[in-house]
């Protein structure tokens, strides 16, 4: 049977709301949707594909990956290589896509961190992956201590002048370092887009460290990931750890965070999102997209349905100073300020 051509919903664009990337000409979605699992090897093509059409369908333009994600490496490209050809190919155009490398990739000294040789190499295979001639972002995707900055950065600037990516990001560098970076890129007129961090209700880190107002400072879009702490910030644990969750399957989120203090937090707050009239999900995502120094949320998901109630976020993003101050006291106990 010959497999029905997609076609985008034409009213894609009608509920999204866009915000402008720092000092640039690019506006992306509050919600983008990122790759990172359930994406790759171990997912269903057929459930890969309801989610980005859902996804794309409903405004979210920007979709997030990096070089890893699958989880097996290479999956969530090659997956998303595959929507190329089925489905996204007539869309190009409205797509921002993003990729990364800095994290481990293949053996030896040339698969991680830092190097020209590494990030030069991964950016050849991603875009092969994905079956794409360039990338909209292409992100370093931690900073590497052993690496001068300096190469790092030029392979950003001579990656985007050969024009394999239109834009640069950073992830997960420290201050002093983000704003070395961020000179370095300007000096050479390739600024950076894109600053991407775990923001949300419980992880405060770029707040201590000062990076959401470097950003602004530097005309660079500060975008969050993990927006719900990897599904923590959601009913998912609410009466346990159900065995198809992120918890259950995959090593990056640990049971051990279940402690009694962020089982009264999440009740606490899922109550709060109640009378909001909002799940948990969609709460911790208006509380993010209320702070205007937050161009973008990039979610995951697992299901459709967990796209639609977090694109319901978008609809009530106002808070009361009251509910501000309540969730600041019902998360007090369990924040995190990594420095
Ligand atoms: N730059 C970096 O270093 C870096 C690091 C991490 C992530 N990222 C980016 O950020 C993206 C998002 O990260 P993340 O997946 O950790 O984000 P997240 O939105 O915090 O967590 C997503 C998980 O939460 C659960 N979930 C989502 N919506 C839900 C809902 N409405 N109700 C109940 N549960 C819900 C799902 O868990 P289940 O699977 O259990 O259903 C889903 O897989 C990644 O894909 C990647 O693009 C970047």
């Amino acid at each position: 049977m010959i497999a029905p051509v997609y076609s985008a919903n034409e009213g894609r664009y009608d509920s999204m709301l866009y915000r402008r990337c720092g000092r640039s000409g690019i506006q992306i979605p509050v919600v983008a949707l990122g790759l990172w699992h359930n994406f790759g090897s171990h997912s269903t093509m057929e459930n890969v594909k309801a989610m980005a059409h859902y996804a794309f369908d409903n405004g979210i333009c920007h979709f997030d990956l990096a070089n890893n994600y699958g989880p097996e490496y290479g999956t969530a490209e090659e997956n998303f290589g595959r929507l190329m050809d089925s489905s996204f190919r007539p869309y190009r155009d409205e797509l921002l896509i993003s990729t990364k490398a800095g994290w481990d990739m293949w053996p030896g000294p040339y698969g991680n961190f830092g190097s020209r040789k590494y990030l030069m190499a991964s950016l050849d295979q991603s875009l092969r992956r994905m079956k794409l001639d360039y990338v909209d972002v292409f992100y370093s995707h931690r900073y590497d201590p052993n690496t001068p900055i300096e190469e790092t950065m030029q392979a950003l600037v001579d990656i985007v002048k050969q024009g394999k990516a239109l834009y640069v990001g950073l992830s997960r560098y420290p201050a002093d370092k983000a704003r070395e970076a961020f000179d370095y890129l300007a000096a050479r007129d390739v600024p950076c887009l894109l600053y991407q961090d775990r923001y949300n209700i419980i992880d405060r880190t770029p707040q201590s460290t000062g990076l959401i107002d470097l950003c602004k400072e530097k005309g660079t879009g500060f975008i969050s990931f993990s927006p719900l702490q990897q599904g923590l910030l959601s009913n998912r644990y609410l009466n346990g750890i159900p065995a198809d969750s992120r918890m259950a399957k995959a090593k990056f989120l640990k049971p051990e965070m279940l402690t009694p203090e962020m089982m009264k937090a999440l009740t606490g707050l899922n109550s709060l999102a109640a009378e909001r009239g909002q799940t948990l999900a969609e709460m911790a995502l208006s509380w993010l997209i209320h702070d205007q120094r937050v161009v973008s949320v990039i979610i995951g998901a697992s299901s459709v349905a967990q796209i639609a109630d977090n694109l319901k976020a978008v609809e009530n993003t106002a808070f009361t100073e009251d509910e501000i101050r309540k969730i600041e006291e019902l998360s007090a106990p369990i924040q995190m300020h990594h420095l």
